[in-house]
């Protein structure tokens, strides 16, 4: 697959775009690449951004700017760019990223818009498939939620986790039903006063299948015991 991202500050992919699946997946013939939008700005002084008609704090994204880099990129005129791949725009104004889009996702190529200031001129809508938020509340711009979205659609692609039993048993899979995964435990057996259950040293596998089952309805109480 391809992933675009489109950003004002592509610096803030060079630590993720080095992680160890992201290398994976481009050994495996998936594509990352940046687009910084003032690359291909249309307007003088790298001029990106713009007051919002009708008055109101911060600054705007320009819709000519945005489409000058598509087109830039994908050589086709902006609202086309769309026919081919889905183009998602990260906004708190998004549907919210779920592990069922992500797996969605994951099979089409993608460009990814990151906003910035107060976001993006609203006619942005003539050029995307999809506005996606990573949950409810408000980050300075697009590009932490374009590494979470590009995260989780990645680790989807098949091969790129080496075993693919995590992929499945992970949180929220289909598999568990919504549900958490199991809690882990590894050496040492006995950390100060804290010990690990004993169902899980037993060898008997039945068990073990049995307790983690039981467990998986129990997660996110920081300071209960899991025994
Ligand atoms: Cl996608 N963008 C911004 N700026 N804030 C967010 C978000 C996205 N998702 C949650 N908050």
């Amino acid at each position: 697959m391809r992933y675009d991202v489109f950003t004002l500050f592509p610096a803030a992919f060079d630590w993720y775009l080095s992680q160890v699946h992201i290398r994976g997946a481009e050994r495996l013939g998936h594509h990352f690449r940046l687009t910084n939008y003032r690359d291909h700005t249309p307007l003088g002084h790298l001029q990106v951004d713009d007051t919002p008609y009708g008055g109101g704090a911060g600054m705007v994204l320009r819709i000519d700017v945005v489409c000058a880099a598509l087109e830039a990129t994908f050589g086709v005129a902006a609202p086309r760019v769309r026919e081919e791949r889905r183009v998602v725009e990260l906004t708190p104004k998004g549907v919210q990223l779920t592990d069922a889009l992500a797996r969605e996702l994951a099979g089409q190529d993608l460009a990814l818009l990151c906003g910035r200031y107060e976001g993006m001129d609203e006619r942005v809508l003539n050029v995307v498939t999809d506005r996606v938020s990573i949950g409810p509340y408000v980050l300075c711009g697009g590009e932490i939620a374009a590494m979470a979205l590009l995260d989780a659609v990645t680790r989807k692609l098949p091969g790129v986790i080496s075993n693919p039993e995590s992929v499945v048993s992970e949180s929220h899979s289909p598999g568990l039903e919504g549900g958490g995964e199991y809690p882990q435990y590894t050496r040492p057996v006995e950390y100060r006063e804290w010990v690990v259950p004993e169902v899980l040293l037993s060898g008997d596998h039945g068990a073990i299948a049995a307790w983690r089952a039981a467990q998986v309805t129990r997660r996110g109480r920081p300071g209960e015991p899991q025994t």
